[in-house]
């Protein structure tokens, strides 16, 4: 077969993507509060993979200085770090914590005069602990703290960031916290998970609609996990399930996020069902108003879709499980031997199809992308380094995909994988890696770049790369 060069535009977003609490560390240093994790950790250490907490991260916090050089020798124009809203703020509503601000407004500075664009979310995953005892995204109250905690980080940091992101995969603290129980508290109730989920939509137009008010520079966007649903086959009743876990799993954020409105069969099932959210008046008026500008686009596998036999006994007793009476998830074709994942690369393409047709072609990245692996150590050569060829053929075979559609017409602008050192994953700690470098936890914490690492610094150098 004759090579190809897949040429990118020059000026494409090539970097990575992590979060405060996978990757800061100092858990308890530096006048941070209790967050969601720490508080798990404290309480239940076996939950976690070989029971590693967050205090046991790539140590951003005090090595921020050596990653950025790193950054810069692998040639990321960009890098999407959060901002942890328990170190900021540590009782979540009250003080902030000045330390946290001079941490952030350096690591923020350093990035820039390294040539890389911070790219700050404000929320992945790690709700202030004294939030969560108030009631999480579940409450108000909370919805309120968040936006002056957003409006807070526009004013400490609005002169060094143009690109912020409100939440990343806000669909998926539902899940964790309410509906499978992955996420502290762990409480299986649908009803308080729709609630939560639609306070994360208010709360993330809030921050747009305070953005825009404050006349701050730049843009606005929001990070969501797509996955695309596709049914087992043509038969109705698999169309109406696979269509039911697209409605809950992209669109329900998606459709208010970029159109300002839920998808009206989502509303319908949701009332048929009783579990209508508490809306107060002028709600959807506000997040009609305050879309966002940019969408980041999460994507690691597809959903295959079937229909269950008896769908669905609506006569039941509610329980968190009937959820799933609509539809089984089925195991792809081309399983990933690494870990366990399908990999199924034209996915990535259709959902940036869907996006250009569907969603008025909204300017959009692929925000994270990436293949995790177990025992990665069985890959390290005699130099120390891992030979992760597997790492690499994934993203060629993505990226051709996202080639097609730029070429068709998308306004994809920029590709970040996930992620740049090996991270701690919440309950699944450092079960799977995923860096660009590796990460020695038992020699100090000693960075490594994978061959991954050196390839991606050939493609964001070049803005392409040839297969
Ligand atoms: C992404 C999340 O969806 O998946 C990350 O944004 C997470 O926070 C990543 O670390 C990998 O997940 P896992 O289950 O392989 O540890």
């Amino acid at each position: 077969m004759t090579k190809q060069f897949y040429q990118f535009p020059k000026d494409f977003w090539w970097g990575s993507a992590s979060s405060a609490t996978q990757m800061e560390g100092a858990a308890h240093e530096g006048g941070k509060g209790e967050n969601i994790w720490d508080h798990w950790y404290k309480e239940e250490p076996n939950r976690f993979f070989d029971e590693v907490g967050p205090e046991n991260t790539s140590n951003f916090y005090h090595q921020y200085k050596e990653d950025i050089q790193l950054m810069k020798e692998l040639g990321h124009n960009s890098f999407r770090p959060s901002i942890s809203w328990s170190r900021l703020i540590p009782t979540g509503d009250g003080e902030v914590n000045q330390e946290a601000v001079r941490f952030y407004r350096d690591a923020f500075q350093t990035m820039r005069e390294n040539g890389i664009e911070p790219f700050i979310n404000l929320y992945h995953f790690d709700m202030p602990m004294s939030m969560q005892e108030k009631g999480g995204w579940t409450s108000r109250e909370v919805v309120e703290a968040y936006v002056r905690y957003a409006k807070i980080c526009f004013e400490q940091f609005g002169d060094l960031v143009t690109k912020w992101f409100t939440h990343n995969e806000p669909v998926v603290p539902v899940e964790g916290q309410y509906l499978y129980g992955f996420h502290y508290p762990a409480e299986l109730d649908f009803k308080k998970g729709v609630q939560a989920g639609f306070h994360a939509v208010l709360a993330g137009a809030k921050a747009v609609q305070a953005f825009r008010d404050g006349g701050y520079a730049g843009e606005i966007g929001v990070i969501l996990n797509l996955t695309p649903s596709y049914p087992r086959s043509q038969h109705p009743e698999d169309l109406k399930a696979a269509h039911i876990a697209d409605l809950f799993f992209n669109r329900s954020f998606l459709d208010p996020f970029v159109k300002g409105e839920f998808p009206e069969d989502l509303v319908k099932l949701l009332d048929e069902e009783g579990f209508t959210p508490e809306v107060l008046e002028g709600d959807l008026e506000l997040i009609a108003n305050n879309t966002v500008d940019l969408l980041g686009i999460n994507y690691y596998q597809p959903r295959r879709i079937k229909a269950k036999e008896n769908m669905p006994n609506l006569q039941a007793p509610f329980l968190p499980e009937r959820f799933f009476d609509y539809f089984h998830e089925m195991h792809g074709r081309k399983m990933n031997k690494y870990r366990g994942w399908e990999i199924y690369e034209k996915g990535i393409y259709d959902i940036l199809v869907n996006v250009r047709e569907n969603y008025g072609n909204i300017p959009c990245f692929i925000s994270e992308n990436g293949m995790g692996v177990e025992d990665e150590g069985r890959f390290i050569d005699e130099n120390g380094q891992i030979q992760d060829d597997y790492r690499i053929e994934f993203y060629k075979s993505h990226l051709k995909w996202v080639h097609k559609a730029l070429e068709e017409g998308t306004n994809v602008k920029g590709y970040h994988v996930w992620t740049f050192i090996d991270n701690w994953s919440w309950l699944n700690a450092y079960k799977n890696r995923y860096g660009l470098i590796s990460l020695d936890l038992n020699n100090n914490f000693k960075r490594t770049i994978k061959k991954s690492g050196e390839w991606y610094r050939s493609v964001s150098e070049q803005s392409g790369f040839e297969d």
